[in-house]
């Protein structure tokens, strides 16, 4: 399915009536009383080209006004192609009642070849998050042969300038692409294959790909554990770079993606059996930071951006790692193996130590599946962020607040550092050295060990990147998270 585009509307009635739906957001006020935001003269309008009372149909419905609820008028008049007003509650107007009310109407044409005008937002700041959730709530990805006709449908935003539009195609862009690798089955997506995904970014400007696989990884001795538990094809340390001509004094941002592209526990095998069925998206962070770096030709910022991404199947073969192996990171730092499940962690510290020894990185900042302890935490809506830098923490944070991929800022707790010690390695992967609890915290301490100096950010997305159900802005899988807030950040630098 291709991907839908935004465009602008203008707010006049006869643009709006040779759109098939338009969208109008209403709020109920603390008595009770509904109104709308836009220009009442344009209400006007519309109620009488439908010959429709936008205010009897809202009693009518007794609308409680909650931000995504959604009420459907069928409507038809000569001379006018419009079949529906979609009449969408606004909740309290925050940003995430603008992209809620985006994502109710957005559903209303998922699959369809419809074209639906929104005049829902009168708020500038906020239109590009709507249009965005407008966008990314229609959403497929399918591998269903037959009949089913999934079309594209057009999107129209009224009151939005033109740098708000292209900003926001761009953005839907790089979701939408992140969710397609991390919806693709581990059967086709190897190793391998992600290689091949970033090889494709070259055909952009100013964007060069390199990949070393098999003899070239020997220092990479953590990838090389996990990765060689799967004969075919071996895992692939991925660098993605944007670096414009006449870019070498601007600031330098290394990211690193968690890149399992599945995870069976390896021998240390996952139980329940049925906990590993997800774990196809266990590459959400490496396929989102992939496609950050694949929308800055676009988004054409003054910073120099590297994505490392760290592909490797965690598998269950004759070559699988044990536990209590041994094993020597990028850099030298040696580590004992525990739980061979626990794979992201040395896969990233290879990426880590080989950004701060070879890349001079002023921000350095991974995304990865972590950790399950990590939604037990803050469930599925908040990512972990973990920094010493708590302006850098905050920063994301209040990006997050704003574009929805929100993040909440966790201790790096030094009293359970600890845990990490081994007696017979330079430290023990999995924190049980002393029972902590804090399964997500020990596992930052853990990649502290192999950032250096280094300005660094851990986001721990294991319980945000991919969603149960098909709701939202979200399809059920992998979503894109991550892609929207590192974007919107580096853009700010
Ligand atoms: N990929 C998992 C973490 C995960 C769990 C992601 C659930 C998404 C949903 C990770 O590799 C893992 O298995 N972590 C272990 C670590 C433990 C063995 C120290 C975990 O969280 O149980
Ligand atoms: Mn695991
Ligand atoms: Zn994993």
């Amino acid at each position: 399915m291709a991907i839908p585009s935004i465009q602008g509307v203008p707010l006049e009635i006869n643009s709006l009536i040779a759109s098939h739906a338009i969208g109008i957001g209403f709020i109920k006020d603390v008595d009770g009383e509904y109104s709308f935001p836009v220009a009442s003269g344009l209400i006007r309008k519309i109620e009488s080209h439908f010959e429709i009372d936008l205010l009897d149909e809202l009693k009518f419905f007794s609308a409680a006004g909650k931000a995504g609820e959604i009420f459907e008028i069928p409507v038809s008049a000569t001379g006018s192609k419009c079949e529906r007003i979609y009449m969408v509650g606004l909740g309290s107007q925050s940003n995430s009642d603008a992209r809620a009310a985006g994502s109710a109407l957005g559903r209303k044409i998922k699959g369809k070849a419809k074209t639906l005008a929104s005049i829902a937002i009168t708020d500038k700041s906020q239109l590009r998050g709507h249009a965005i959730a407008i966008a990314l709530s229609t959403y497929l990805w399918t591998q269903k042969t037959g009949q089913n006709k999934n079309e594209t449908p057009k999107i129209l935003v009224s009151g939005i300038h033109n740098a708000e539009v292209e900003k926001a195609n761009i953005l839907v862009k790089a979701v939408w692409h992140t969710r397609d690798l991390v919806q693709t089955p581990s059967n086709i997506k190897t190793p391998a294959w992600m290689s091949k995904q970033a090889k494709a970014l070259e055909k952009k400007s100013d964007i060069t790909v390199t990949v070393l696989a098999g003899k070239d990884l020997a220092e990479f001795g953590g990838l090389r554990a996990v990765g060689n538990s799967s004969p075919n094809p071996g895992p692939r340390f991925i660098q993605v770079s944007y670096a414009p001509r006449g870019s070498k004094n601007w600031p330098h941002v290394v990211l690193v993606g968690k890149g399992i592209t599945f995870d069976t526990g390896g021998v240390s095998l996952k139980r329940p059996y049925d906990s590993m069925i997800g774990m196809k998206t266990d590459m959400a962070g490496a396929a989102a930071v992939m496609h950050v770096v694949g929308a800055m030709p676009e988004i054409a910022p003054k910073v120099r951006v590297t994505a490392l991404l760290m592909c490797a199947e965690n598998a269950l073969s004759g070559t699988s790692q044990r536990p209590s192996d041994v094993i020597k990171h990028y850099g030298g730092t040696t580590v004992e193996v525990i739980n061979t499940d626990a794979e992201g962690r040395l896969v990233l510290a290879d990426g880590l130590a080989y950004a701060d020894l070879n890349l001079e990185p002023d921000y350095l900042v991974d995304v990865a599946t972590l950790t399950g302890a990590i939604s037990l935490g803050l469930g599925k809506q908040y990512a972990a962020i973990y920094s010493r830098d708590a302006a850098l923490a905050k920063k994301l944070h209040e990006i997050g607040e704003k574009n929805g991929d929100r993040v909440w800022h966790m201790p790096l707790v030094d009293d359970y550092e600890i845990a990490l010690r081994s007696s017979i390695a330079d430290l023990n992967h999995t924190a049980d050295a002393v029972k902590f609890s804090g399964g997500s915290i020990t596992a930052a301490l853990f990649l502290e060990h192999f950032v250096g100096k280094r300005t660094w950010a851990h986001l721990d997305i294991a319980g945000t990147a991919r969603s149960e159900t098909d709701s939202g802005e979200s399809p059920k899988g992998g979503n894109g998270f991550g892609v929207r807030l590192l974007i919107d950040w580096i853009s700010s630098l």
